[in-house]
């Protein structure tokens, strides 16, 4: 990590502010993601965790939208949170009334300043722009809330009117001037030039709110930063409008990280936060989603893996603890020795070299042909080596079957369990499923056995052809295995599956391979 090398750039070429807040949006903007909708009890649920990681503000609604949204504004206000909570409001008396109804006492009221808004939107001359957002300032500080003004679409607001404007509302008592990005057309070259132009003109603290219609929110919030801008808007995830907001854990990470700048959040609960978030938006993150993604911190090359289990730092920005995240090591095409070897052992799995092997070429083959090998796949192929090698608990040593109409299918299973042989007699809704039964019965103290997945094949044709059957098992520990057998017979071929099934779970379970 480069901090004390950012250190030194923080103090001597950036114009980094001493505070900075962050203003999260996500019970706000982030609400305004296409298809969400969060119910109060979800709002407090985030509002919670938002607080518990430190952020400086919350912004909660849009109280004038609906009753609902001041009940949430109201609940989450009496829950005696240390983060400020803030209500939106258009630049209007009743939108202003409806954050005290809220029992708010921070306002982020905005209007439409660029020449889009002004004349497709509002229909409103400049000078009507500005009397009505002085107005809406002059309410609000007159009702003791704090005022955050934002210029909707600043950023493609032309800048003698951008500046004309806030400094009317600065006049007005405005006490933080936000600049949105609204339609996110920013770079982080000119975000530089418009900030630096802000805050040489401007004494009031400096706020921005940048969406992320090229990716670009991010870097453009941090650049804003490196020219001095007091406070970032951000949502968990990125959510928000469209292509959504900058994200808080990027940005919070970012700065702790290459800038060593700590804002006194507590990271570690960023990844419970995201995961809170997408669970109750149903917005889930992609894989590949810094910071939070589930790949954020995995592995699967076997160069990568090397290098991480030697010393993390070579393939890991961060470690994943910071985040509350954890490290992956996922098996598949590029996986090396060393890679499998730690999986191994993870799982207390004791291969001799040849076997090994084996194992390490089957992972490889099913990379090659394309598939994701889980790590209950890597169980279940060590654990046929293995058993391979040893013999089996339980062996078929008879089965008969009767069906016919008007009677149940009826199954008499012998089985040979450690030694000793039992017989039982099961019904069920065919001859399979009365065999299963009667393997359950026989079974039941040694076994607490589901099947999982049952597939049957015919692999050759005609009415003798060769059935294969392959299945999976579960046991109540949650271990899995699979099992596979070729027979000609179909109720055989599936006894055998699960029989080798159960075997290879009798032995993860004796051997604590979990
Ligand atoms: O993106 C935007 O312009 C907004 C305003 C309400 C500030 O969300
Ligand atoms: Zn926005």
């Amino acid at each position: 990590m480069t901090i004390s090398k950012m250190e030194i750039l923080k103090k001597e070429n950036m114009n980094i502010s001493d505070k900075i807040y962050i203003f999260d949006t996500t019970l706000r903007d982030g609400e305004q993601t296409p298809g969400v909708a969060l119910t109060v009890d979800e709002k407090i649920q985030i509002a919670r965790k938002l607080n518990n990681l430190g952020v400086d503000k919350i912004e909660v609604g849009f109280p004038a939208s609906s009753q609902g949204e001041i009940e949430s504004a109201r609940k989450i206000r009496d829950m005696g949170l240390d983060s400020t909570l803030v209500g939106l409001a258009r630049s209007l008396p009743s939108d202003i009334d409806a954050v005290l109804d809220a029992g708010l006492e921070y306002v982020h009221t905005f209007i439409g300043t660029s020449p889009l808004h002004r004349d497709y939107k509002l229909k409103m001359s400049k000078e009507k722009i500005i009397e009505t957002a002085v107005n809406s300032v002059e309410y609000a500080k007159d009702h003791g809330l704090t005022v955050e003004f934002s210029a909707e679409d600043g950023t493609r607001t032309e800048r003698d009117f951008l500046f004309e404007t806030f400094n009317a509302v600065v006049d007005a008592g405005a006490d933080f001037l936000d600049v949105p990005d609204t339609v996110g057309i920013l770079t982080p070259n000119f975000t530089q030039e418009l900030i630096t132009d802000i805050k040489s003109n401007f004494d009031t603290p400096i706020s921005v709110h940048f969406h992320n219609d090229f990716g670009l929110a991010t870097a453009n919030t941090l650049t804003a930063i490196e020219c001095g801008a007091n406070q970032a808007h951000v949502t968990v995830n990125g959510l928000g409008e469209r292509t959504g907001n900058c994200s808080l854990e990027e940005l919070v990470m970012t700065l702790k990280s290459a800038y060593g700048i700590d804002l006194g959040l507590d990271t570690t609960r960023l990844y419970s936060l995201s995961n809170l978030v997408g669970r109750l938006t149903g917005v889930k993150m992609p894989v590949n989603k810094p910071i939070v993604g589930d790949n954020a911190f995995a592995h699967e090359s076997g160069i990568h893996v090397h290098g991480i289990l030697n010393n993390a730092s070579t393939y890991e920005p961060i470690s994943p603890e910071m985040v509350g995240h954890s490290r992956r090591i996922v098996l598949g095409k590029h996986t090396g020795a060393n890679a499998l070897k730690s999986k191994l052992k993870d799982y207390h799995i004791d291969l001799n070299e040849e076997q090994f092997c084996k194992v390490f070429d089957e992972i490889k083959a099913l990379g090659d042909s394309g598939k994701c090998v889980t790590d209950d796949d890597l169980v279940a192929i060590a654990i046929t080596e293995l058993s391979s090698a040893r013999e089996t608990p339980i062996v078929l040593k008879g089965l008969g079957l009767s069906s016919g109409n008007g009677v149940s299918p009826t199954a008499t299973v012998r089985l040979e369990v450690e030694g000793v042989e039992k017989e039982t007699a099961s019904i069920g809704v065919g001859p399979v499923d009365a065999a299963l039964n009667a393997i359950r019965d026989l079974l039941k103290d040694d076994i607490d056995m589901e099947l999982e997945e049952y597939n049957l094949e015919a692999i050759t044709g005609g009415t003798d052809a060769l059935a294969e059957v392959f299945v999976v098992t579960s046991d109540s520990q949650g271990n899995k295995s699979t099992g596979r057998s070729t027979n000609q017979d179909i109720v055989m071929a599936s006894i055998l599956a699960v029989l080798d099934s159960i075997n290879k779970l009798l032995l993860i379970k004796n051997s604590n391979f979990s």
